[in-house]
Order: structure tokens, then C-alpha cells, then sequence
């Protein structure tokens, strides 16, 4: 099956600092990166090195060719890429000595992209193909709709989080992926517990100590996180949800699925950066294989 993902594509600019900047303090970075980032394109990419087939919808600005030639570098398809007039999506991504991150985004074209070539592009998925999206774009419950109504699997992972956008889009959902801050937000404003969120599924990643899936009437599954060296989080939930969408587009069941996303992430907390973190299949399995 394929995964399909909308999402961000951004231009991320990293800055290496000892700690992160207090209000009015000016640091210097130890060293300065540019590279493929998004949330949207981050998932892309940890799922098509996690060996799927995965086609990308979004946008890029006028700037944006170094970005998508990299997208597509790591094996994704990306015809459903418009390629828009203004700015591509960006982040500065400040990380400290301890791989703890700070992020402000630009939207960019991820928020003007338009509706209906997205949904165009969406017409070519199949029964049974996934789409995975994020918070980072526009038109979100459109292309969720969309799908649901073309019989696909929807995964959906409420970052960053938005109330407003999570209500408009969980109709449409059926595994929403939350790390344990949102599943708290989410549950508060919403006054329900995990298990009664409208959804057929919820999966809670809880960094160092693991992953948890969800499901009305079934037990709760629940997958340790593997001992990782870490030197940058940023992007470790991207990472975690493209391989569980991976894993689960290949009918891996929910509690190997988890195992095998848990994995990815770990060796992606172990390197710097987002996208070119993310680990390949080979390298996710070998690391199962060690942890028996
Ligand atoms: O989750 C990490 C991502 O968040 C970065 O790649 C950055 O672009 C922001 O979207």
C-alpha cells in the first residue's frame, strides 16, 4: 500500500548553542546547517527509507527546488508538490548540548498551498493506500475527508498543536498521533479520556518512555523506547510517525508497528538534524534484531 502524506516541506536552519537563549539574550551558535525539514517532508522521508512507497502532497515557494530535489532524493514521488509564487515554509531550529530544540516556523506555501490540486493528487490513491498528514499545512480536514471517503487509512499527527484544526480533523481520522503534551491538551480541552476521543485509535509517544496505542474495547499495547545515545530530538516524532505509517502500510499489526517505529526514532535521536537523520530500513532492523 501507499503512503501518501500532506504535509510541510521547510527550508530548516539549525543553530548549535550551549543552551538555549534566554528572553534578550544573544548567543552565538557553534555551528549553522541548512537542510530539509517540515514535519510533513520529515515523515515522507522516515517513511520512504523505512522501505515504503510514499508520495508527497504540499508546496514549495519560489525558493523551494533545492528542498524538493532533496524530498525526492530520498525516494519520494512528488507530482502532487505545487510550486507556488511566494516563499517555501522555513524553520530556525536552535539545539543545546542536551539535543533539546526550540522551533519557530514560517508557514510559507505550506499555508497557501491550494486546495484543489491537493485533492486532485489524492484522486490517484488506491483502497487501502494511507494518508498520513500533519498541522502544519492548510486544508487539512478537506484532504482528510477526502480520503476517508476513498476508503484509505488516515493518520493523523496533531503537531503542531491546534485545538481547532484536531476538531475540524478527527471526524476524518482514523489513528491520531499525539506525543503525551498533546494527548494532555487534547484531553482537557475536549473533557474526555483517551480511550473516548472519537477516533478508532490514538497512539501516545512518550520519548524515553515509549510509545502507547489505544483503542476502544481492546487493552492497551505498549512498546518501551530503545536506549539511544541522544544528540538532537528535533524531529523524532516525525520520525516515529513515518515509520509507524510505514510499518502499518505493509500490514505490520499495532504492537510490531510500534516496535519497529520506536526503533527509528532512537536511532534518529542518536544524530543530528531532521530529515538527513532518519534512518533506513536496514539499519531499523538491525537494531530490532540486537534488542531481540
Ligand atoms: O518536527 C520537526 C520539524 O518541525 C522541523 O523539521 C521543522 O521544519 C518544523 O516543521
Amino acid at each position: 500500500m501507499t503512503v501518501w502524506c500532506f504535509g510541510s516541506i521547510n527550508i530548516d536552519h539549525f543553530y548549535r548553542l550551549d543552551h538555549l537563549p534566554a528572553p534578550g539574550e544573544t548567543l552565538p551558535a557553534t555551528s549553522y546547517e541548512v537542510e530539509l525539514g517540515g514535519k510533513g517532508a520529515n515523515q515522507s522521508v522516515a517513511a520512504a527509507l523505512a522501505g515504503a512507497v510514499v508520495r508527497h502532497i504540499g508546496a514549495v515557494g519560489a525558493d523551494g527546488a533545492s528542498a524538493l530535489a532533496q524530498l525526492e532524493g530520498f525516494g519520494v514521488e512528488c507530482s502532487g508538490v505545487q510550486r507556488l509564487e511566494g516563499p517555501t515554509g522555513h524553520a530556525v531550529i536552535m539545539v543545546d548540548s542536551a539535543g533539546e530544540n526550540a522551533i519557530v516556523i514560517h508557514p510559507g506555501a505550506n499555508r497557501a498551498l491550494a486546495a484543489g490540486p491537493a485533492l486532485k493528487a489524492l484522486e490517484g490513491a488506491e483502497l487501502g493506500d494511507i494518508l498520513l498528514l500533519q498541522n502544519e499545512t492548510a486544508h487539512q480536514a478537506a484532504l482528510a475527508e477526502a480520503a476517508m471517503g476513498q476508503g484509505m487509512e488516515v493518520i493523523y499527527s496533531a503537531a503542531p498543536f491546534d485545538v481547532g484544526a484536531v476538531r475540524a480533523v478527527m471526524p476524518f481520522v482514523n489513528v491520531l498521533v499525539v506525543n503525551a503534551v498533546e494527548a494532555a491538551q487534547l484531553q482537557d480541552a475536549l473533557g474526555v479520556g483517551l480511550e473516548d476521543l472519537p477516533v478508532e485509535s490514538v497512539v501516545v509517544t512518550r520519548g524515553s518512555e515509549g510509545a502507547s496505542w489505544h483503542a476502544r474495547g481492546t487493552p492497551q499495547i505498549h512498546v518501551p523506547a530503545l536506549p539511544a545515545q541522544v544528540v538532537d530530538t528535533t524531529g523524532a516524532g516525525d520520525c516515529f510517525t513515518g515509520a509507524l505509517a510505514a510499518a502499518l502500510s505493509e500490514g505490520q499489526d499495532p504492537e510490531a508497528a510500534m516496535r519497529f517505529a520506536a526503533a527509528a526514532a532512537a536511532l534518529q535521536v542518536s544524530r543530528p538534524g531532521t530529515s538527513a537523520a532518519m534512518p533506513r530500513r536496514a539499519e531499523i532492523e538491525a537494531l530490532l534484531g540486537e534488542s531481540g
